[in-house]
């Protein structure tokens, strides 16, 4: 199963303007994705997260509404192992303290 995230940023537009469009409706969009990962997590499955697909040939597979923006598709399935974890940026290089 694979599930297809999308920005809607003219309806996001509608009530937000500009900011709606441009950041609101890929924040609702990526939001929407990741709990949708921990929700299948938690009933034993697994997904990939991924975000390098051909926008246009994914809006033509699944005649996608023109205005929507497919912005993230999850694999979702039944885990062959569980990942090791890989290393993480330290926190001191992504947090600025004021
Ligand atoms: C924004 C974003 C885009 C990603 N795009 C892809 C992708 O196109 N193809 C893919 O195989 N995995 C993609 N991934 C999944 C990552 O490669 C990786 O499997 C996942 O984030 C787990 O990473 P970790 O090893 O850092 O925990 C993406 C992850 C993120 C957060």
């Amino acid at each position: 199963v694979v599930l297809v995230f999308s920005a809607d940023p003219v309806r996001s537009a509608t009530r937000f303007g500009e900011r709606g469009a441009n950041i609101y409706a890929l924040q609702d969009a990526t939001i929407a994705a990741a709990y949708a990962q921990l929700a299948v997590v938690a009933t034993g499955l697994a997904s990939t997260w991924v975000g390098d697909f051909d926008e246009q040939r994914v809006k033509e597979l699944l005649e996608l509404d023109a205005d929507l923006v497919p912005v993230s598709l999850l694999s979702v399935g039944y885990p062959a192992e569980t990942a090791e974890l890989s290393p993480r940026r330290h926190l001191d290089e992504m947090v600025s303290w004021r």
